[in-house]
């Protein structure tokens, strides 16, 4: 079976344009129109959004749009978010935007309005995270719990380690948080370092609460508290967790008056505003994590009522498009120009690459365009001095995100100015390069002349807004959050499943028996039973 993607009429027509675009360079298109720079931006929610140096023109943008209508977008948008059973793969909604909805709302699921549920939930959490940041939960031995260890991996972890990083400056100076992922026992071992198990309380955050990785941290992490309060009554009251799963979560020990829940129609990558925020909220109060979530909220309804040719998220996720399955761009350089930020790249890995790595679509189809993109990044201007020289003169076409803000959380004389002074220099240097004359006019000897040659053309958006503050970081997450799925309606894949994690775990679970018993025959190919031998022995 044919997809239909390549075939349809806009994608023709992109075909064609993009034939005659490709060579054009953005010094031609900026010095052939001046209103270039306002023309192609745009402030909404306040970000402001500068997609003038991309290598499009107003009719690339057009077909892009008629891209998407013909891909029936608009209704695709309000299908996810009114409940529809998108993610079909898994028979589910796809409900993340419910999680930030206003009380009041009403969003159906399954004939159930999901609203006050959800809000419920949050209810909880705050009352728990205000016993929590005053004091008044008590260890097992009646000391003040101090320290937060979230057990989680995947969405269960990178949402709350990227929003604790990100929201610092908000967070409760007198506690201590650390963030368990990885089986390796060194992740556990150096997250509980120095910390005392009468003051620490343990989130387990696990959506199916069986995740290998969570589980068995989780069971190290009980020990560690016995070994040293010995009561199996303590569990209760160093173990809270967050789960779909409640059967699961008594039969680990776990109260389920400690529990606090969500549901099917979240994806782990788009849950770090449901009750996996948990270790968030405790950080940073229930207050700061109510305006996170307003953040969230503005930005989906800018992504569900902005008309395209003004909506950020469908502008970024048909730029991204156009370089993916045009230029043929593999990667998308993730920048921001705030060291807080410094986790969002790994976040949006997830985010971006298990929604969109798929070769396959709704209909079971193998793909003959590109989907997804390697998403990587660090924050400027640390990459900078490293691999930014690849972007500016290497062989590949890498567009940019530059995300910064203009006001700092910690106002240094001079530095914000240098700081900002660098993102902003670095899109224009992508854009515009250096051509050998103006490096000869600089008196460059002739020999170093092709090496200090700037080719420029390299496409870049920047995202600027005031502050990075709770509700900020929300529209930020949503934003990229909404360009996903976008992506996904396009290429015609589910973005919310991730079915290509499961062989790899299945071979685990078959090679650790294997491991831990030498005389076990072994039965893989040549290089895998080498592997193994090689531990054993
Ligand atoms: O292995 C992939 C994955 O299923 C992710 O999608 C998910 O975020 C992560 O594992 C953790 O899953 P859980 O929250 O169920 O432990």
């Amino acid at each position: 079976m044919k997809n239909n993607l390549t075939e349809s009429p806009s994608w023709k027509l992109l075909e064609n344009h993009f034939q005659g675009i490709k060579n054009t360079s953005l010094r031609t298109l900026f010095s052939g129109d001046d209103t270039r720079g306002s023309s192609l931006s745009l402030e909404k929610e306040g970000i402001f959004f500068d997609y003038s140096k991309h290598r499009v023109v107003r009719e690339t943008l057009d077909l892009l749009f008629q891209l998407a209508r013909e891909r029936g977008l608009h209704d695709k948008i309000e299908a996810m978010f009114t409940g529809a059973k998108i993610n079909i793969t898994e028979k589910r909604a796809v409900l993340h935007t419910a999680l930030r909805a206003p009380k009041g709302s009403v969003i159906m699921a399954d004939g159930v309005n999901v609203v006050p549920l959800v809000h419920e939930v949050l209810e909880r959490m705050a009352g728990f995270a205000a016993t929590i940041r005053q004091g008044e939960w008590k260890g097992f031995t009646g000391k003040t719990i101090r320290n937060i260890v979230n057990i989680g991996i995947g969405g269960s972890d990178l949402g709350p380690v990227m929003a604790f990083e990100a929201l610092k400056f908000y967070v409760q100076q007198d506690m201590t948080f650390r963030f368990v992922s990885n089986i390796d026992g060194n992740d556990f071992s150096e997250a509980v370092k120095e910390l005392h198990p009468e003051e620490t309380l343990f989130i387990v955050s696990s959506k199916t609460f069986t995740t290998l990785e969570t589980m068995t941290n989780a069971r190290t992490a009980r020990k560690w508290l016995l070994d040293e309060l010995v009561d199996e009554a303590a569990v209760a009251r160093h173990f809270v967790a967050v789960s779909t799963n409640a059967k699961e979560v008594s039969a680990f020990g776990i109260d389920p008056r400690n529990m606090f829940g969500f549901w099917d129609w979240v994806g782990g990558r788009y849950s770090m505003d449901s009750a996996i925020g948990l270790s968030t909220m405790i950080a940073i109060g229930p207050e700061h994590f109510y305006a996170m979530l307003d953040g969230f909220h503005r930005m989906d309804d800018h992504f569900r009522t902005a008309p395209f040719n003004e909506n950020i998220p469908v502008i970024m996720a048909l730029l991204g498009i156009w370089y993916i399955d045009f230029f043929g761009a593999q990667t998308q350089a993730v920048l921001p120009y705030d060291n807080y930020l410094k986790r969002f790249p790994a976040y949006l890995q997830q985010l971006t690459m298990e929604s969109n790595g798929k070769h396959v679509t709704l209909d079971g189809v193998t793909t003959d365009y590109q989907t997804g993109s390697v998403y990587w990044g660090e924050p400027g201007t640390n990459g900078q001095h490293s691999f930014y020289q690849m972007i500016h003169q290497g062989t590949l076409l890498i567009p940019c995100d530059f995300i910064g803000f203009r006001t700092s959380l910690n106002p240094l004389p001079l530095h914000q100015d240098y700081l900002v002074a660098n993102m902003i220099a670095q899109g224009e240097a992508l854009a515009f390069g250096k051509t050998a004359a103006e490096v000869r006019k600089e008196g460059v000897p002739e020999e170093l002349v092709p090496h200090k040659v700037f080719e420029g053309n390299r496409p870049s958006s920047t995202f600027f807004m005031e502050k990075l503050t709770p509700a900020n970081l929300g529209k930020l997450v949503a934003m990229y959050e909404h360009a996903v799925y976008v992506q996904g309606v396009i290429w015609g894949v589910n973005p919310f499943d991730q079915m290509g994690v499961e062989l790899g775990k299945v071979l685990s679970m078959k090679i650790i028996p294997e491991l831990q018993d030498k005389q076990r025959p072994i039965n893989h190919d040549s290089s895998t039973n080498n592997l193994i031998r090689y531990y054993r022995d």
